[in-house]
């Protein structure tokens, strides 16, 4: 939905009677913008408010601030004698408060018989049942390309008023700027590209991967998201077959959306890659994003917690809206049972129940192009709602590596030290490693690496085996567990290396 379509919404909702209406954003000024518009299109009064300073009747810039008018109940009586579009940008936070709920219902019921609506911006508005039944939450649209072209021209334009300003941009690097600007709010924007023309008097080429380190830092600023610079491919990737012959087939959608969609191809949602300890399920997700080109945002499900117990929901529902506003984007949340462990209900007062819930929910009804790559090694803290069809595309089950895949373990992780000589007897080497993870396998090359190098001689076969057979692999630990995990996974779960 663009802009101005969102003007014609609203404008539609007050005149269909909405009284109390949420604008979900963070960008209030936008909201404000649109508020402004659909006042004078509806021949209504605009009135601002704010929290620090108080209401102003009628939408000019210099009306005075009326006395005492800061306070909600002060607002709210205020709004109750007059007509017209009542903008309230962060009111939100005063929805705790049964009495103001209560005097806030009042007044919407006036709206009933009078005309405009009384309108609530801000990100994380939270509506108190009592006032769900009178309200309508929409949410303001992300800036699209041209919003930033716009901005652009506007920002150039202020700053050549006061300095000389230097353009050294073609056509070309007009548009990979404004690329790198997507997925950031305009305010965002324009203090980015405020402080590029700031540091030295021009707009160049130069300043475009600046525009993505911004970006970046934007994104990582709330803590709980990462970007990740994947250096992996899917070819580092031995084994797993199966799980590469749906990725591939799912490739197109996201290299060609628009085609994909004109084919009745939808984004491709997620997977959830749960299985034995070691065998390649973080390094799938980072592979699929480096595979894609696409960003990859890593949540960590650890750093929920870490802040106040009461700000855990809200901040991960302010990481899943970041990294729906980045999108196209591969969302990488490893570990998964580290934030929604079941049994961590009760400690703290139901804020893990609640963090789930709202990422089931969000998983189902998520806007924009977000990848989920969940991965997961313990299926026992695992709530079974994960699994259930539909919330992810597959669920994959990633087992401990065939001779075949080790073989290739091997390869892989020998020719990236430049060891895969005729010296190492690969097939020996993979019939020997037989219940081997391929982190144990990468292991054992690296300590096989040491040995030889300590001996001064070239790594052979030989090597190799001696570090094998010095090794309790974990799967030969935990075989009651593998067990259970396998019979478990094969009811629920899509065998990752199969060959479908
Ligand atoms: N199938 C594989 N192909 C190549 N390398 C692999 C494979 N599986 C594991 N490895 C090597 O082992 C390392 C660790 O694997 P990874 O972190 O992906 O395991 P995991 O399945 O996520 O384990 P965990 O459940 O403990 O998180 C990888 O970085 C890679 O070097
Ligand atoms: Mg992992």
């Amino acid at each position: 939905m663009r802009f101005h379509e969102f003007v014609d919404e609203l404008e539609l909702l007050i005149r269909s009677r909405y009284a109390l209406i949420v604008i979900d954003t963070w960008e209030l000024d936008r909201a404000d913008d649109a508020l402004r518009q659909v006042a004078a299109k509806l021949s209504l009064r605009y009135h601002g408010w704010r929290r620090s300073k108080g209401l102003q009747f009628g939408g000019e810039s210099n009306a005075p601030f009326v006395e005492d008018s800061a306070a909600p109940a002060d607002v709210l009586r205020l709004v109750e004698r007059e007509a017209g579009v009542f903008h309230l940008p962060l009111f939100g936070e005063y929805l705790n408060d049964p009495l103001v709920v209560s005097h806030l219902r009042d007044v919407v019921d006036r709206f009933e018989v009078r005309r405009g609506a009384v309108v609530i911006s801000g990100g994380d508005v939270r509506l108190p049942e009592a006032l769900r039944p009178h309200a309508i939450v929409v949410r303001l649209p992300a800036p699209v390309l041209d919003d930033y072209r716009v901005l652009m021209e506007r920002v150039i334009r202020d700053h050549t008023a006061r300095m000389p300003v230097k353009v050294k941009l073609t056509a070309e690097d007009r548009a990979r700027l404004l690329h790198n600007l997507l997925g950031l709010t305009l305010v965002e924007a324009e203090k980015i590209l405020t402080r590029l023309i700031m540091v030295d008097g021009a707009l160049s080429a130069s300043d475009i991967p600046r525009v993505a380190t911004a970006k970046r830092q934007a994104v990582e600023q709330d803590g709980l998201l990462e970007y990740w610079s994947a250096t992996e491919r899917m070819s580092d990737v031995a084994g797993l077959d199966g799980l590469k012959a749906w990725l591939t087939k799912r490739h197109v959608s996201i290299a060609d959306p628009e085609r994909a969609a004109g084919f009745g191809l939808p984004f491709p949602k997620g997977i959830l890659l749960m299985g034995v300890p070691g065998c390649g399920k973080s390094l799938c997700a980072k592979a699929v994003a480096h595979e894609w080109d696409l960003p990859l945002l890593r949540l960590d499900p650890a750093l929920l917690y870490d802040k106040f117990v009461g700000d855990s929901e809200k901040n991960f529902k302010r990481a899943l809206r970041t990294a729906e506003r980045m999108a196209p984007i591969v969302l990488w949340i490893d570990e998964l049972e580290k934030a929604f462990s079941g049994n961590a209900g009760e400690q703290d007062g139901g804020v893990s129940q609640r963090v789930f819930g709202g990422f089931l929910s969000w998983l189902q009804e998520r806007r924009g192009d977000v990848f989920v790559v969940a991965t997961s090694n313990d299926v026992s803290a695992l709530p079974p709602e994960f699994v259930r069809k539909g919330r992810f595309d597959e669920v994959f089950f990633v087992d401990l590596p065939g001779p075949a895949a080790r073989a290739e373990i091997f390869r892989i992780h020998l020719r990236k030290r430049r060891q895969l000589t005729a010296a190492v007897d690969v097939d020996a080497i993979a019939a020997a490693s037989d219940g081997f993870s391929g982190a144990e396998i990468e292991q054992a090359v690296v300590s096989a690496l040491f040995t030889a190098f300590h001996a001064g001689g070239p790594l052979g076969t030989a090597h190799l085996l001696a570090e094998l057979q010095a090794t309790r692999p974990l799967s030969r630990t935990m075989q009651e567990r593998l067990s259970t995990l396998r019979s478990w996974a094969s009811e629920r779960t899509v065998d990752a290396q199969g060959g479908r």
